[in-house]
């Protein structure tokens, strides 16, 4: 049988910092001695003091929490508080992580993502959320009434963000970006926008009901609904983003 990244579980293993384990993993894909040290002096600044091996990602032999095309994201330790780091990756098509975390800071203020503990040129620090990917939480088959809470949770913080003027960027690809735990989590701003025409709520209720991978599982379980109503009620909340106009996307959405 071939083992697929969704059942294999690795126990964690916590490293000092400056483990030799660690180099590759710090300046993941290119090692370059400068780039490493100032890795290091950074995770110090910010008081992180190891690193804890675990998860579902494999990279360079290692399990860790994540990895995309930005960076790796860790679990560390900063003395004895747990948060997630996200660690730029040197082939990263930004050159420091500062809009990030500027974006993620608006998030937070809205109520919405993994609370920031803090940030340098190459790393954000921020709340470690414990629990799986919508995508794979879709798949094990929770009740309707619970993918209700979690879908009516998901377009709450998304309204949020309308409201707070902050458009993510990257809902319509959601199995990337929320994880779900007790209540949903939406992760990475990174390619998030103050200037752009917020489209949050429209973007992810399209991947949660209408198209795509996380839509076709979900939509299983919460039972067919009126797609022109929805699709209706969504472009009327488009042109307006106010409370009443999503309260009528949700009413269309029967959750
Ligand atoms: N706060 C967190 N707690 C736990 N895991 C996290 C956290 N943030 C991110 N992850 C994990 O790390 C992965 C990569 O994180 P993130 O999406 O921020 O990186 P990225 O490089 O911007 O990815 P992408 O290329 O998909 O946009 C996530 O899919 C998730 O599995
Ligand atoms: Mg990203």
């Amino acid at each position: 049988m071939r083992l697929s990244q969704q059942n294999v579980s690795f126990s964690d293993e916590e490293l000092d910092i400056r483990s030799s384990k660690l180099l590759s993993l710090i300046t993941y894909p290119h090692y370059s001695e400068s780039e490493y040290k100032d890795r290091i002096i950074e995770m110090e600044s910010l008081g992180i003091t190891s690193i804890i091996l675990g998860g579902k990602t494999i990279v360079n032999s290692a399990p860790i929490a994540g990895k995309g095309g930005v960076g790796i994201v860790v679990k560390s330790k900063a003395g004895s508080k747990v948060c997630a780091l996200k660690i730029r990756r040197t082939d990263a098509d930004r050159k420091t992580m500062d809009n990030e975390a500027r974006f993620h800071k608006i998030a937070n203020s809205a109520g919405v993502g993994p609370t920031l503990q803090g940030q340098t040129k190459n790393l954000i620090a921020m709340d470690f959320v414990t629990g799986q990917r919508i995508i794979d939480w879709a798949g094990n088959k929770a009740s309707r009434s619970k993918m209700c809470t979690v879908a009516t949770a998901i377009l709450e913080q998304c309204f949020s963000l309308d409201v707070a003027g902050l458009d993510h960027g990257e809902l319509s690809r959601l199995a990337r970006h929320v994880i779900v735990s007790d209540g949903p989590s939406i992760i990475d701003f990174e390619s998030a926008s103050t200037t752009r025409k917020t489209c949050n709520v429209t973007a992810a209720a399209q991947s949660i009901f209408l198209y795509g991978i996380v839509a076709n599982k979900l939509r299983m379980i919460l039972g067919n609904i009126d797609r022109e109503k929805v699709i209706h009620a969504l472009r009327t909340y488009k042109k307006i983003h106010t409370r009443a106009n999503f309260d009528a996307v949700l009413d269309s959405l029967l959750i």
